[in-house]
Order: C-alpha cells, then sequence, then structure tokens
C-alpha cells in the first residue's frame, strides 16, 4: 500500500480515531460530541419552530373543516393537504430536538407565545386564505434565516430545515394563487 502523501487530504478524519470517538461517546448517545454549534441554543430554536408548526396544523386543520360556501371545496381540501404536510414537519422538527438531546415542548400552554405564526381563524373564505398566506410568509422569512444561522455548524439541521422551506414556499404560492382566484387580486406583493 503507497505510503500518505502530502497531497493527501488532511481534513479528512481517518477511520480508527472516528471509531475511538465513537466508542468514547457512546454514552452521551447522540450527536453533539462533534457538534460545531451551541446545542443548548440550538434546541431552543428548533423549539420555536416547533411551535410554529403546530399552530400551522392547527390552523390549517381548523380551516379545513371551516371553510364553508359553494366555492370552497377544492380550498377545503388544499388547507386539508397543508395541515397533514405542516404535521410532518412538526415530526421532523421534533425528532431533531429528540436527536440532539432535547425534549420537544409540545405544551399547549404558552404556545402561541413560542411560535413565530399566528393562530387565526379568520371570517370568511378569503380571510383564511390570507392568514395562512401571512403565516407562510412568516415561515419563510423565520426560515430563511435560520438556514443561514446553521450553515456548516448543524447541516443536518440546516438541511432539514431547508427541505421544510421549499414546501413552505409551495404553501405560500398555493395560498397566493387562490387568494387571486377567489378575490381576483393578491392581497400583499408577491
Ligand atoms: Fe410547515
Ligand atoms: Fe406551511
Amino acid at each position: 500500500m503507497p505510503e500518505n502523501t502530502a497531497s493527501s487530504k488532511p481534513f479528512l478524519t481517518d477511520v480508527k480515531t472516528l471509531r475511538d470517538r465513537a466508542r468514547q461517546h457512546l454514552e452521551s448517545g447522540d450527536v453533539t460530541q462533534s457538534y460545531k454549534g451551541d446545542v443548548k441554543r440550538t434546541i431552543e430554536i428548533l423549539q420555536s419552530v416547533l411551535a410554529t408548526e403546530i399552530v400551522c396544523v392547527l390552523r390549517y386543520t381548523m380551516h379545513a373543516i371551516a371553510a364553508t360556501g359553494i366555492s370552497s371545496e377544492g380550498v377545503k381540501d388544499e388547507f386539508a393537504e397543508h395541515a397533514r404536510e405542516e404535521q410532518e414537519h412538526m415530526m421532523a422538527v421534533a425528532e431533531r430536538i429528540n436527536q440532539l438531546g432535547g425534549k420537544p415542548n409540545f405544551n399547549p400552554e404558552g404556545l402561541l407565545s413560542r411560535s413565530a405564526s399566528q393562530y387565526a381563524e379568520g371570517e370568511n373564505l378569503v380571510d383564511m386564505i390570507r392568514e395562512n398566506l401571512v403565516a407562510e410568509r412568516i415561515a419563510v422569512d423565520h426560515y430563511r434565516e435560520l438556514i443561514r444561522y446553521f450553515g456548516d455548524d448543524d447541516p443536518a439541521t440546516r438541511v432539514m430545515i431547508e427541505e421544510i422551506l421549499v414546501v413552505e414556499e409551495e404553501h405560500a404560492n398555493d395560498m397566493h394563487d387562490l387568494l387571486v382566484a377567489h378575490e381576483g387580486r393578491p392581497m400583499l406583493q408577491r
């Protein structure tokens, strides 16, 4: 076997060190020992993302049931589909908190103050669509910031948020299109 030369890439940890490290830190149970970010802070941030997603599940679920009127059938389906997707996000974020050694906070008490998005029922179909659009835009802005924040310090969390962001952008787009369809013009600039 040829000897390692100066051109071999020095930033790759050798297998033996990786194995030793993994064994040494078996007790800590999770990914934290090679974690470059601030785990406690990450968990705090993810608790807020979790609350945001839970509020989105609740709001879309309520809207899917409460939407009435002749033109609401397609919209109800859309709300229900979003509620399911928000629930997937909720689960992914809760799992990540758990992996990092935290306890996902599902406590309904204080939920709204932990959440970035609001819970608004809306008086009618157009109101509901508008409230969802606002909530999606808040989520999109918040998650874009978080992606920059996590950067290379926590690629796993960053990638998870990136995947959620793609869906939130679709949600915002769907709500925008529904608003145009039901109101003739968007209330908010795209
Ligand atoms: Fe979501
Ligand atoms: Fe969403």
